[in-house]
């Protein structure tokens, strides 16, 4: 199975998502820096892996005998969006308090630490085989379905969320095709997507976002299957731009639009998507792409990486906790309350 981070003496290594498909490359992280560097560049990217790797990262200060409250706050400082990074850093945070709270010393510190952030990645991983067969099981027979971005495995600790859900229907035997966006400006879809879909002999077809309309149009979606980066406690939902969009079409063509994503990608505390925070990137993403411009020289660029799509245009939620249902605020508060993680 894929694992886009790991871990081994005191050195956080990435599988560099920057290089993917041309070169199956890690890069080495031996700071605090170049761990948030590398989450900046989107080296890795997707909502839970950056969790993982800022866990990770949170190890890798303890065993270098770094500070951990500087550590988090870099971290924390990298990317605003998803929430599961936020999450990630708030629960090494606790455990590094609790050991503090029991005089541990150093050495002991950062073997918990290290115990924590591969616990995380571990649950992520669980979480994420539960979410599929939930999914899965939502899913007509020969179902042919849409999805934005990378869901995958290199987006999380293992199998992904909505392709996750992709990856378990073609197991079963359910899935026939996958409609796979490009996803536009850092192309999600057409590098990594299409990678893993390859990899694993599903059969897929990439188009731009432009066309998914026209594809919907023509009959040949039965679902769409989009993952996350924070979903407020009213069931609205942050992911990569274009999302919002394809649920506005989804809902004109009738396909049912669903969220896949783990429990710590629900921010309950936050009351509506307004209050979710969209990171914009440099707007050379879209003026061009690595060396090559296509844009002429000083046109101005908007690239929000985030869209937030309304609740009332997501058919269900798949999460480890169930499958949730309209009205969502009440289905999020009901499973929010008796098992936080942690
Ligand atoms: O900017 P990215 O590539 O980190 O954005 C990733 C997404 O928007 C994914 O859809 C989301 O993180 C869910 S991935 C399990």
């Amino acid at each position: 199975m894929i694992q886009p981070v790991r871990y081994a003496g005191g050195v956080v290594h990435l599988l560099d998502q920057r290089r993917l498909p041309a070169e199956e490359a890690w890069q080495a992280c031996s700071s605090v820096e170049e761990v948030a560097r590398a989450i900046e560049t989107m080296a890795v990217r997707g909502a839970p892996a950056i969790g993982i790797a800022a866990a990770y990262g949170v190890a890798l200060a303890a065993a270098r005998g770094d500070s951990i409250a500087a550590a988090i706050r870099r971290l924390s400082a990298t990317r605003p969006t998803a929430v599961n990074l936020h999450w990630a850093l708030a629960r090494m945070e606790s455990r590094y308090r609790q050991l503090q709270a029991a005089g541990a010393g150093p050495r002991e510190v950062a073997a918990a630490l290290e115990a924590e952030a591969r616990a995380i990645q571990q649950e992520d991983l669980a979480m994420n085989l539960r979410m599929a067969e939930h999914g899965a099981a939502l899913l007509p027979a020969g179902a042919r379905v849409l999805t934005h971005c990378n869901t995958g495995a290199l987006a999380t600790g293992g199998h992904g969320t909505a392709l996750g859900v992709i990856r378990t229907a073609w197991q079963q035997g359910r899935l026939r095709h996958v409609w796979v966006d490009e996803t536009r400006p850092v192309l999600q879809g057409a590098r990594l997507t299409a990678w893993e879909l390859q990899k694993e002999g599903i059969p897929h077809t990439l188009i731009v976002e432009g066309a998914a309309a026209a594809v919907m149009r023509s009959g040949q979606v039965d679902a769409v299957l989009v993952g996350a980066d924070r979903i407020a406690a009213s069931g609205d939902t942050a992911n990569k731009i274009g999302t919002y969009m394809l649920a506005v079409l989804a809902r004109h063509h009738g396909i049912p639009f669903y969220v896949v994503a783990p429990w710590s990608t629900v921010d309950a505390a936050l009351p509506s998507g307004d209050a979710i925070p969209i990171e914009e990137r440099d707007p050379r993403e879209v003026t061009g792409y690595g060396d090559v411009r296509w844009a002429p020289e000083g046109t101005p660029a908007f690239n929000p990486a985030f869209d937030v799509t309304p609740a009332e245009l997501i058919t269900a939620i798949v999460t480890d906790r169930g499958v949730l249902r309209p009205p969502y605020r009440d289905a999020i508060a009901a499973l929010a309350v008796p098992d936080e993680p942690g």
